[in-house]
């Protein structure tokens, strides 16, 4: 396995077929966060994680994303500032559901929020291609915390788009959140879900 950090200019093959990957993807799938349990990655597999991530293209080098991890007891902290959201917009709601927000990240041994941070590029990339890198971070993080033996998924909640955690979570103006993974250990199989028909979504373009 080799997993280091290519060098600044060093010779990378041109292409590199790897049936293996290919059986990785036809079989990848999401593990709903309710099945997810201890262990998560530790600090050396995180940092492997984090780096393969951010490893998608970016047109001009902008990396017009940043990432922000909750573990341990930061993930009780944050579920404060949600448990308060969201007592405060649905104030007749029992304290079963203010309690089930407030242990939200506790969910999994660990959330990472990824921060689709768009650099202002006039007459250069686009916003749109910026904000597509960010959900490119977003599925690499899917599948290195999967080829890592982790199980992972890819949520938004409604605390992706409140303003109030957007501040409690110190996002600049120009920044949302592209999704929060939620990376843990499952042992439990997983069944398939309906996938589309490709077919059907393929148009041959002809004059
Ligand atoms: C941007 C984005 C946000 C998502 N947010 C949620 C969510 O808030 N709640 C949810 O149940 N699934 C959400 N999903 C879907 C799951 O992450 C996942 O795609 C699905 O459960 C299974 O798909 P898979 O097994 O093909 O990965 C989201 C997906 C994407 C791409």
């Amino acid at each position: 396995m080799k997993t280091d950090a290519p060098l600044k200019n060093d010779c990378l093959d041109a292409v590199q077929a790897s049936p293996e990957v290919l059986s990785f993807l036809s079989q990848r799938r999401s593990t709903l966060v309710k099945l997810m349990q201890n262990p998560g990655p530790n600090e050396h597999e995180l940092a492997l994680i984090l780096r393969l991530s951010a490893r998608v293209p970016d047109h001009r080098k902008l990396s017009p994303w940043r990432f922000i991890v909750f573990q341990g007891q930061a993930r009780a902290d944050f579920g404060e500032h949600l448990a308060k959201k969201f007592a405060c917009d649905c104030p007749d709601v029992e304290d079963a559901r203010v309690d089930f927000e407030r242990e939200r990240f506790l969910r999994a041994p660990l959330v990472v929020g990824v921060v689709s941070s768009p650099v202002d590029c006039p007459r250069g990339t686009p916003k749109w291609e910026q904000e597509l890198s960010a959900g490119a971070v977003c599925m690499n993080m899917l599948l290195a915390a999967r080829a890592s033996g982790f199980a992972a998924q890819w949520l938004t909640e409604w605390y992706a788009f409140d303003p109030e955690i957007e501040r409690a979570l110190d996002l600049a103006a120009s920044e949302r959140m592209a999704g929060f993974i939620y990376i843990g250990s499952c042992v439990e199989p997983l069944t398939e879900r309906a996938r589309p028909e490709v077919e059907k979504i393929i148009k041959y373009w002809s004059k």
